[in-house]
């Protein structure tokens, strides 16, 4: 059997490039998974910035995994050997917040998802000259041949079901319908504007029509994002650049019940407030660099939150999603494309030049 492949990530600005590496050993946590799709998130090009970088290059990224286990470490009670799973994020299962079944809000998130290593600084990946590269990241690093994930952020689905398509429910996915279904919980005749119709935002826009929402409004710069989110349940659509957006946006009406921000642009977010109704409810999930100034006047009445993961617990909301898409309500096919594993820096490109929605990558077999 050859070595397992990664796509690893050595500087900021460097194409990515696929290598031979070493895993393992399992913790009595872990399981190693033989990955048969990884979707890309944007939050995997966050190490393209600077400072991201300087703290955790050379890195394997990938978190939205789907494969078949082929390993599990001594305490592995809940997955067996043959499994198929999608890979989510991790965490710690002890602390408050995940006693209470919100993972998504785990104490040590940061720590497990973000920072490429363990919690105690370590990682289980060599490159062909030994040395250590960080294959931590969201506790998978799953844009491989094979990967190391753990019991808790590893969903078991059945083995009828297509890993290539239900990979990205790992992450993009589950945050946008999780931010509607699970931290909004929109009731049938509400009224929902979602900013940016990427696949977090056509996610987000699924579920409001599988929660009923009535007065569903899609806001994008591109027309084909703003044609497909019609498609798939918006009522109305905006252009973001459009010099009315604050007037359109509540369309005569006492103002809307939610907003779904992804673009995190702060003018965008503002808009995206002003067109609420009072007790309305503003949560954002979009990943930026830019900060919010707003005049707190601006925000009587309004609830507002930042919220990760669509404030889902994997093992309970992804088994819900997959029902949704399996009657036909959320369709993942409209956003996905196929790539070779070694296509990556295509995929990548195509995902920022907005040509891909949400690229899946697929390792070879062997
Ligand atoms: N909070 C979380 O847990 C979480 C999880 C996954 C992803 N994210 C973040 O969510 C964001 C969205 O992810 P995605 O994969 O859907 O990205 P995406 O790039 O596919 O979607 C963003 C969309 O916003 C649109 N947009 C940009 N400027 C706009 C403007 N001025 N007005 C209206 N629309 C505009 C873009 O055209 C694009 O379609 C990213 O920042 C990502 O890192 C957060
Ligand atoms: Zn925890
Ligand atoms: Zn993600």
């Amino acid at each position: 059997m050859s070595n397992p492949r990664a796509v690893v990530l050595r500087s900021y600005d460097a194409p990515f490039q696929i290598e031979e590496i070493e895993l393992g050993p399992l913790r009595s946590n872990e399981i190693r998974v033989r990955v048969v799709a990884a979707g890309l998130c944007h939050t995997d090009l966050l190490p393209r910035q600077k400072v991201v970088a300087d703290h955790m290059l050379p890195l394997i990224l990938g978190h939205e995994g789907a494969g078949v286990v082929e390993e599990v470490g001594s305490d592995v009670s809940s997955i067996a050997i043959g499994d198929h799973v999608l890979m989510s994020f991790d965490s710690c299962g002890d602390c408050l917040l995940c006693l209470e079944g919100k993972p998504a809000y785990c104490s040590q998130f940061r720590t497990l998802n973000l920072s490429a290593r363990r919690g105690d600084g370590t990682t289980s990946a060599l490159d062909r000259e030994g040395r250590v590269v960080n294959n931590r990241w969201f506790a998978q690093s799953s844009l491989a041949t094979h990967a190391i994930a753990t019991e808790r952020n590893s969903v078991v689905i059945d083995k009828s079901l297509p890993l290539d398509v239900l990979a990205p429910l790992g992450c993009g996915l589950q945050t946008g319908a999780g931010a509607v279904l699970n931290e909004m919980e929109v009731r049938p005749g509400q009224s929902i504007v979602v900013f940016g119709v990427g696949a977090v935002g056509l996610a987000a826009i699924m579920a409001a029509k599988i929660a009923g929402a009535t007065d569903i409004v899609a806001v994008d710069l591109h027309q084909s994002r703003l044609d497909l989110a019609q498609e798939l349940g918006a009522t109305r659509v905006l252009r973001g650049d459009q010099e009315d957006l604050r007037q359109a946006l509540p369309d005569g009406g006492p103002g809307l019940d939610f907003m779904l921000d992804t673009t995190a642009l702060p003018e965008i977010i503002r808009s995206g407030i002003s067109s609420l109704r009072a007790g309305g409810r503003a949560v954002l999930v979009g990943a930026g660099t830019r900060e919010l100034s707003i005049h707190p006047s601006e925000l009587t009445g309004v609830n507002i939150g930042y919220v990760l993961e669509g404030s889902a617990s994997p093992q309970r909301f992804l088994p819900i999603l997959i029902e949704h898409w399996r009657a036909g309500r959320f369709q993942i096919e409209k956003l996905t494309r196929s790539y070779a594993l070694a296509e990556i820096n295509d995929a990548e490109a195509d995902m920022n030049a907005g040509r891909t929605i949400k690229p899946i990558l697929i390792p070879p077999s062997n």
